[in-house]
């Protein structure tokens, strides 16, 4: 809810920033209150989490297949307290619109396996014979991996503790759910699938990411999606010019979402 109207706002930002730099601005938490005058999202909102406030129409969250397979997303605990349910709808669309594709699925950054669990529940992939292969090292970033700007915004943002075996449990009724265990790019070749069908890529740093992209871009379907988690989230600024770069040296675009996402299709 604004607290003001667009005139006065823009007045409020105009001059905030004048004072106070963007980036300093959105670590002074406890000016929060005031941050708010700065809102531009008329309510009444109907979706307001996740770094995403709306008032557009978000039905598919009452979806009963979409809420089932998300609430076996939630289960996992890899979102903790947050919800992210937008988020999971664009990749269970993407994951949906794998079905009518040649190929496996694949994820590389799976945590406890949230997006993982919320794809294979809304697809029904466990109904079939395709893979759903799940890459990450179950605890947490690489440094040999990271830049020294990644390394730093991530000494503290980095809270992933050990889920290997928790994975194994929550995957354990699904043969067809392969866990690679170890640090992408290392694990790539582990992915034995001569087509992919969906690919969703969220590993919080740029070099594993766009090493996972490259490895899998002419195995990819034709019409295949990959969903960049993080390609606009504050904090990933690489990850999005490189991923930029990636899409334009193969003729593309990435698609930027108000989730924070970036999403390609294979031509
Ligand atoms: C944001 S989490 C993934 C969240 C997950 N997609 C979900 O549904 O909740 C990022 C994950 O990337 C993994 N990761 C980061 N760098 C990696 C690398 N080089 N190799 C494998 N996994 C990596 C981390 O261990 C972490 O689990």
């Amino acid at each position: 809810m604004s607290l003001f109207g667009g005139k006065w706002r823009n007045l409020f930002r105009a001059i905030r920033r004048a004072l106070i730099p963007d980036l300093v601005w959105r670590k002074m938490k406890w000016l929060h209150f005031f941050a708010r005058i700065e809102e531009k999202v008329d309510g009444p909102l109907t979706y307001n989490q996740d770094g995403l406030a709306s008032t557009h129409n978000c039905d598919f969250i009452k979806d009963v297949h979409f809420s089932k397979a998300y609430a076996a997303g939630k289960a996992t605990g890899s979102w903790g307290n947050s919800d992210v349910h937008w988020r999971a709808h664009v990749v269970c669309w993407a994951a949906k619109k794998g079905m009518a594709l040649d190929g496996d699925f694949v994820e590389c950054g799976v945590n406890k396996g949230g997006l993982a669990s919320a794809v294979l529940h809304y697809t029904e992939l466990y109904k079939t014979s395709r893979k759903l292969y799940l890459l990450d090292t179950y605890n947490g970033l690489v440094a040999r991996y990271l830049t020294e700007d990644e390394k730093r915004r991530d000494s503290n943002a980095d809270g992933y503790e050990e889920c290997y075996d928790a994975v194994k449990r929550t995957f354990s009724d699904f043969p067809n759910v392969i866990i690679v265990k170890g640090a992408v790019p290392e694990t790539l070749k582990e992915v034995n699938a001569s087509k992919i069908a969906f690919l969703s890529i969220d590993m919080n740093c740029v070099e594993p990411e766009i090493a996972a992209a490259e490895y899998f871009w002419s195995r990819l379907s034709s019409g295949a999606v990959i969903v960049l988690d993080d390609y606009g989230w504050s904090g990933h600024i690489l990850q999005k010019e490189a991923f930029d770069r990636f899409a334009v040296e193969r003729g593309v675009q990435v698609l930027s979402l108000p989730t924070g996402q970036g999403v390609i299709i294979k031509p």
